[in-house]
């Protein structure tokens, strides 16, 4: 007989996946946990208040790990993102072998290592860096899924999985065996399996200042907003002083902890946590009230520069308002912000004080806008770069910065902050559409028709206080229209 399972059911079955494994299913995942519920109720003979009851008691281990490999994506392959393993042998272990301690012996960790792939791979790429007598490279390797990390263990893969490994690597690294390839004694002695759960405080996995390196990627992405925190945390204790994070290429740290310098080499991102850091301090972040601007068109000139006019010509149009009370409070930043949204710099940027020597990451930021606004880059610069001397992960700042080196004449600074501040926001739509009229400006029409395409999706959804903060005056349907124009003029289809 087939189990039927009510919506409240599912509902519970959804908030004991989240509290015991940390994996989140939104609303367009509800067929797919009523499917696996109905299995499980089924294969338990068991009924769901029952069922539902022993999940929320904490249930046997077994359970878990039925439902891990009933709910976990496992998709990887050897040389994943290829350029975070270039980045790993290019500068992150000669760095650490470089301020290493003794013993020495570098230890990496693969969190979330799926069937095996991304910890061989680590143990290949550290193996081949052991280029000094003396040193040797581990790597643990965790995992939810016992099926994943049972085929781990055999250590035996299809071309399927060899995909992005070169004939070299395979060569040196690598026992072929019929139409399968068997990794080599020498990478498999370097790696450990076992079974973990990420969300689990109390993991052995999370013992202070245990690790070199730790690769985490495709993994936060299915955990809630409040789990991810809180595994961030772990791992940052783990890692050791100016260790390094290596995360999947649609992840990042941006509004998670402040506890990491982001790195940028070899065309790919990734973080050293800062020495000395051990608790997660990152302020909330500062949410203006949300209005409405004025509609706008295509423009030819530099987009710095556009945002500056349009803002002066604003400005003069305005009446006259009652000046506020300078800010005593360095988080009180309401008052500039409705200068801002009004168009007012000089008295949004009197109001905090110009270049504010505080510690506060969102009065910087503000002021910063402030001072690009209204055609002081010099000062726009400084106060972003004092920014990202606190917060490093600030997608506002790189994005700022991103304007001011185009207005300086040097575009290829200026694309570099935008792709920066949308690695660390992927939901920011302004570092695109700066991407987009950048490429149409220097002529790459492709590219230009990628990123404004890119804009014109973010655009939509993006939240109305960050367009009062980065849109330059333009409302979210002019800055709509000035991309679909572009795009337009590009080729595209707008
Ligand atoms: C898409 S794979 C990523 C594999 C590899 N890191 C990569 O990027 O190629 C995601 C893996 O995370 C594991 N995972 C998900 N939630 C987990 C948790 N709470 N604890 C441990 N592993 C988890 C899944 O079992 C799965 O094997």
């Amino acid at each position: 007989m087939i189990e039927l399972v009510s919506t409240p059911d599912v509902e519970r079955f959804r908030g004991a996946i989240l509290r015991r494994m940390g994996l989140q299913f939104d609303d367009t995942k509800t067929a797919l946990l009523s499917d696996v519920l109905r299995r499980r109720l089924a294969k338990r003979h068991a009924a769901g208040p029952l069922y539902l009851a022993e999940l929320e008691a904490d249930a046997p281990p077994e359970e878990w790990v039925a439902l891990a490999e009933e709910l976990t994506i496992t998709e990887t392959y050897f040389f994943r993102n290829r350029d975070q393993f270039d980045a790993l042998a290019g500068a992150v272990l000669p760095d650490r072998m470089a301020t290493h301690g003794k013993p020495r012996a570098l230890k990496l960790l693969s969190a979330g290592c799926s069937s095996g792939e991304e910890a061989y791979t680590l143990a290949i790429v550290g193996t081949e860096s052991l280029r000094e007598p003396g040193w040797s490279v581990s790597v643990r390797a965790a995992d939810l899924n016992p099926v994943a990390l049972a085929k781990a263990r055999r250590a035996r893969y299809s071309e399927w999985s060899l995909r992005d490994t070169s004939p070299e690597m395979r060569r040196r690294w690598f026992v072929p065996d019929g139409s399968t390839m068997i990794v080599a004694p020498a990478v498999r002695e370097r790696v450990k399996f076992e079974t973990a759960n990420l969300a689990d405080p109390d993991s052995e996995l999370w013992r202070p200042a245990s690790y070199d390196v730790v690769f985490c990627r495709n993994v936060l992405m299915y955990f809630s907003a409040e789990q991810r925190r809180a595994v961030i945390d772990r791992l940052t204790e783990s890692l050791l002083p100016g260790g390094y994070l290596f995360l999947g290429h649609a992840e990042s740290l941006t509004g998670v902890t402040d506890a990491f310098h982001l790195c940028h080499t070899h065309d790919t991102f990734y973080y050293q946590r800062k020495e000395g850091v051990e608790r997660n301090t990152r302020p909330v972040p500062v949410a203006p009230a949300p209005r409405a601007f004025r509609a706008g068109t295509v423009y030819d000139t530099a987009w710095s520069e556009t945002i500056r006019a349009a803002s002066e010509r604003v400005s003069t149009l305005l009446p006259e308002q009652a000046r506020p009370e300078p800010a005593r409070r360095s988080n009180d930043l309401a008052p500039a912000l409705d200068l801002l949204r009004r168009e007012r710099f000089t008295e949004a940027l009197d109001y905090i004080g110009g270049q504010p020597d505080t510690g506060d990451p969102g009065a910087l930021l503000l002021s910063a806008v402030l001072l690009q606004q209204s055609g002081q880059l010099a000062e726009a610069e400084d106060t972003c770069r004092r920014l990202l001397g606190i917060d490093d992960l600030s997608a506002g700042a790189h994005y700022v910065l991103a304007l001011c080196r185009e207005n300086a004449g040097d575009l290829a600074a200026a694309a570099d902050h935008d792709r920066i501040a949308a690695y660390l926001d992927p939901a920011f739509a302004m570092p695109r559409l700066h991407l987009g009229l950048l490429a149409r400006r220097g002529g790459g029409r492709e590219e230009a028709r990628r990123e404004l395409t890119q804009a014109l999706i973010l655009l939509e959804n993006e939240s109305t206080a960050r367009l009062l903060m980065f849109g330059g005056g333009f409302n979210r349907e002019a800055l709509i229209a000035l991309c679909r124009a572009t795009l337009q003029e590009c080729g595209g289809r707008p």
